[in-house]
């Protein structure tokens, strides 16, 4: 019963008990080797270029392996890199278990386990089950109504009106604008797609789907991979009885999904249980073959009550290893005060069951960057944060670098299917481009990404100034701030130590992790555009002296330089990691 073991000793905590408990390194890898971790996710498309296409590939993110090693990164998890006809981009996926030409083949990507493993580098893949793509052939059978397949995905009549017009079952709406029906001719009925019309939702109340899904699963499991990132999983279930949603009222526009409160379509009670079936296939997995605890993290953008119920439900049981916390991105922003920054940090931890492990997200393919969304100043604070608060980081690649979305892409070269929906006066307000375009390596043509006349979103022009060989070269640079914060990190006192927040003022904050007999780490953010000067005397404990550990590319502190508790000067938007030496 090794399963239920695992299982047991999962949901009662006890991987920490054993991590603080001597216990072999073999089980601290298996077991710990995710718990302080930082994710460094992949856009595949935009990372690098082997083959000249513009295109980025697997080939191109062999090759730059080596630069996660370097940089002290271990894990990294990919977007979709599937086949598929790309209306999303990847998150519409024709094959589950075959690689998208244009990336690659399966022997590339065995070659890329190979590679992260020789590097120490594990990889995580992004598994999308609330929807395939419609040229998937499941859903061209269950169009065909081919025996098998006929419930694959979730189909409707629809209503007939007294006129003869046909409409949809209910008032639901897709997260990207419009009803989420969408009528087939062939098959002469609604199908659900919560996203774009080339995403059409898989039905879980079919056992055939769970298991196709959980064969899907096996087949990367086997492949090498250390786990998923299981995307949208809030959509997954739908109410059965399909019933209207009722007005936010948040919005006059009916197309805009804010226009409803998805009480039927999101984070429905089922949507736990599959979690659930999941994260025991994975457990299963891993008490059945050698290599670290296979993990899953979840995507979904919900009430801090709906997540904390993804990690472990009432009875305890439990779910993903963690949902993303995406409080970074949607609860805080260039005009949050200190105590929000403190608010949000700490309901997180509040909220968290007991035993868990905390995350923040700093960045994604589907949000503005973070020196768009907090100002360019505020890029190595928030990296500050990201490395010095408890738990995992998760960064999004070119946020090491600071790197801006290109707001200014044209109307004819942008891409991002709901954004080319909204059509020419309104795309740029919802496009996902200008935080996808490609990462910017060197000042060499296209930023180093590719060697092609044109690359698949335009290279944001700031590259020639704004790339990592610039930033390796430089004295001081984003790049070389979040290498020393990775390094940081292996410090006990970020692993194990304790939380302790601190609102300064309205617009300086601060936290400690102690540790005992370790030195206790500080660090403190001005989240204001005006310098500041702060007494922190009162929040740590006297006597102590102050050293600077890390500080920003703008910063008047250098590493090592002594501060006074009870004068410390912080740029606008400055961010300080300071260590705390006790007087002997
Ligand atoms: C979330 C993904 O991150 C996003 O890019 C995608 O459009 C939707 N899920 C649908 O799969």
């Amino acid at each position: 019963m090794v399963v239920v073991k695992i299982a047991f000793i999962l949901s009662v905590g006890l991987v920490g008990i054993l991590a603080h408990k001597h216990q072999s390194k073999e089980l601290d890898a298996k077991y710990n080797w995710w718990q302080h971790e930082v994710f460094y996710q992949i856009y595949p498309r935009s990372f690098q270029d082997s083959n000249g296409d513009g295109i980025g590939d697997l080939q191109g993110i062999t090759s730059r392996l080596q630069y996660f090693k370097d940089t002290g990164i271990t894990s990294v998890w990919l977007s979709p890199i599937y086949e598929s006809p790309m209306v999303d981009f990847g998150y519409d996926i024709s094959n589950y278990t075959n690689i998208q030409p244009e990336y690659g083949t399966l022997e590339d990507f065995d070659a890329l386990i190979a590679k992260a493993n020789e590097l120490g580098v594990k990889v995580i893949l992004d598994f999308v089950p609330n929807h395939s793509s419609n040229k998937h052939p499941w859903f061209i059978k269950s169009v065909a109504r081919e025996p098998g397949y006929e419930d694959f995905y979730v189909w409707e009549d629809g209503i007939l009106l007294e006129n003869g017009t046909r409409v949809p079952p209910n008032n639901w709406l897709s997260v990207f604008s419009g009803s989420a029906w969408m009528w087939n001719d062939e098959r002469q009925q609604y199908y659900l797609r919560q996203f774009t019309y080339g995403q059409p939702d898989l039905n879980y109340r079919n056992p055939a789907v769970i298991k196709a899904m959980d064969d899907v699963m096996l087949f990367w499991l086997n492949k090498g991979i250390a786990g998923f990132r299981i995307d949208a999983i809030i959509y997954i279930y739908e109410d059965a009885q399909l019933r209207d949603e009722p007005p936010s009222g948040t919005t006059d526009d009916p197309n805009n999904e804010a226009y409803l409160s998805h009480i039927y379509t999101r984070n429905q009670p089922e949507d736990y249980g599959l979690l659930q079936h999941w994260r025991q296939l994975l457990d299963n997995y891993t008490a059945n073959h050698d290599g670290p605890l296979r993990i899953m993290m979840t995507e979904g953008y919900a009430s801090v009550s709906q997540l904390m119920e993804y990690y472990e439900d009432s009875n305890g049981v439990q779910g993903p290893q963690f949902p993303f916390n995406f409080d970074f991105i949607t609860e805080l922003n260039a005009n949050s005060t200190a105590a929000d920054f403190v608010f949000y940090i700490s309901r997180w931890l509040i909220y968290m069951p007991h035993g868990h492990v905390a995350n923040w997200v700093m960045g994604n393919h589907d949000n503005p960057r973070v020196a768009s969304r907090f100002g360019e100043k505020s890029v190595d604070a928030m990296n500050m944060l990201l490395m010095t608060l408890p738990g995992i980081g998760i960064t999004y690649n070119g946020e090491e670098l600071g790197m801006t979305d290109y707001r200014d892409i044209s109307w004819s070269d942008t891409v991002d299917q709901p954004a080319c929906e909204a059509g020419i006066d309104n795309y740029k307000t919802i496009s996902r481009d200008p935080e996808r375009t490609p990462m910017q390596w060197s000042s060499d043509v296209n930023a180093g990404f590719s060697s092609a006349d044109r690359t698949w979103l335009p290279v944001n022009p700031n590259y020639k100034e704004l790339n990592l060989r610039n930033q390796q070269q430089a004295r001081r640079s984003h790049y070389k701030i979040y290498q020393s914060l990775l390094k940081l990190r292996q410090l006990p006192v970020l692993k194990n130590g304790s939380f302790v927040p601190e609102v300064v003022n309205r617009r300086v904050f601060a936290f400690k992790r102690e540790l005992k007999n370790e030195h206790t780490l500080l660090t403190i953010v001005n989240v204001s555009n005006r310098t500041e000067l702060v007494d922190i005397a009162d929040f740590i404990e006297q006597p102590n002296r102050l050293s600077v550990l890390v500080a920003g590319v703008d910063s008047q502190h250098r590493v090592g330089d002594r501060l006074k508790a009870e004068t410390i000067e912080l740029a606008p938007n400055e961010g300080l990691v300071i260590q705390l030496n006790k007087r002997k």
